[in-house]
């Protein structure tokens, strides 16, 4: 649900159900610390789907995982920041309570369905657990369950038996479905989950997921590449660049009116189904080193509208239209959207220069 603007109205979600505010992430490794993810600002609503797109090292995974807080031990490090669900910050919440949070309130789809499933279990006893876990469900609740969950993403009940290698990749993904979805949860975070998968199949477990929110109201953040997946599947998108949004907004108003130079590129990079060659407008250059990142605007070496201020400061995610955020120096700003009261701004961020590190 996005506010309408005011002149400095605050943030995107009205009672957001996560708010991710200033988040920033690193891994510290033998080589040196990279910054995976820079004050970051996302926030989600009650039954709202928000697509998280961005190239390969974005830091959309990394995002994810802090959530859950799944990061690797002793590698990863949040630095800075909130990461606020049902209204408590969950990078303060004890271990033991996170363990309730995953999985029953929040659940996330691996690109790999491997990660989640176990090879030497059976999925019926991989499902019961989770349910025995997390609903407190005796033996045979859960076992009654497990069949009608397994209906519930297009596999026979007889087939509950069976290893994870006994089915197919799709089916494999529509099982790590099933047991994401089997405590009911609040928010999925789906991480790449198609793909892994060939066209056809992707597109049954787009459905199966889309029809599942629409029952059970629940919020999803699907994290892709693809932007005709987004296109049909999501309501909001946020586009992810050198670890923080840089534009967030409604997806017609995105597709229609891009406001970022960065996403401006990725449309134009979209092949074009009229013209025979395959890209038209590539993006020049390629994403910052993570290990040194630029000190002003992180797309500054790739922009083609670059100004030396640019260099200078870091711009904001400020309100540029009803629900439209641009993290641009230069982003075009419709009558009355607000004045440089981002989302940065809104969550505590220095508006002066932005860089939160
Ligand atoms: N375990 C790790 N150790 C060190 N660097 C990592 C690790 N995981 C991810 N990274 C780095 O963090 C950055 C963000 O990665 P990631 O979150 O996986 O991006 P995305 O999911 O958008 O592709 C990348 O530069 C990646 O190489
Ligand atoms: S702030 Fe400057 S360099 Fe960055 S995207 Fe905007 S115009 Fe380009
Ligand atoms: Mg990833």
């Amino acid at each position: 649900m996005e506010k309408n603007p005011a002149a400095g109205a605050p943030i995107a979600v009205d009672r957001p159900l996560l708010d991710i505010a200033d988040l920033s992430v690193e891994y510290r490794t033998f080589d040196g610390v990279v910054s995976a993810v820079n004050g970051l600002n996302l926030s989600i609503g009650a039954g709202e789907n928000l697509g998280l797109v961005g190239e390969t090292g974005a830091g959309k995974t990394t995002t994810a995982l802090t959530v859950l807080k799944l990061l690797p031990p002793r590698v990863g490090f949040v630095t800075g920041g909130r990461v606020v669900f049902e209204g408590r910050d969950l990078l303060r919440a004890p271990e033991h309570d996170m363990q309730t949070v995953r999985g029953n309130r929040i659940s996330m789809i691996f690109q790999n369905p491997m990660t989640s499933l176990n090879p030497v279990f059976t999925v019926e006893q991989q499902i019961q657990g989770v349910l025995m876990q997390h609903q407190h469900l005796s033996k045979e609740e859960a076992k009654e369950r497990v069949g009608a969950m397994l209906e519930l993403v297009g596999i026979s009940r007889r087939r509950a038996l069976e290893y994870p290698h006994q089915f197919s990749g799709g089916m494999r993904q529509r099982v790590s479905i099933a047991i994401a979805l089997s405590c009911n949860p609040k928010l999925l975070i789906a991480d790449e989950p198609t793909t892994a998968l060939d066209v056809t199949i992707q597109a049954q477990v787009l459905k199966l997921m889309n029809d599942l929110k629409s029952q059970f109201n629940t919020s999803t953040i699907m994290i892709t590449h693809d932007l005709g997946i987004v296109a049909e599947n999501c309501d909001t998108v946020a586009v992810m660049y050198a670890g923080t949004v840089v534009e967030r907004a409604p997806v017609k108003d995105l597709f229609e009116d891009p406001r970022h130079p960065y996403t401006v590129g990725l449309f134009g990079s979209l092949p074009d189904p009229d013209s025979t060659k395959e890209r038209l407008d590539p993006i020049p250059g390629s994403p910052p080193d993570p290990m040194a990142l630029p000190a002003g605007c992180h797309f500054a070496p790739r922009c083609r509208k670059k100004r030396p201020e640019c260099d200078e400061a870091r711009p904001v995610l400020r309100q540029t239209a009803a629900g439209h955020y641009v993290m641009c120096h230069l982003a075009r700003e419709d009558a009355g959207a607000g004045t440089g009261t981002g989302v940065g701004a809104d969550a505590g961020v220095s508006s002066a220069g932005g860089d939160a590190r």
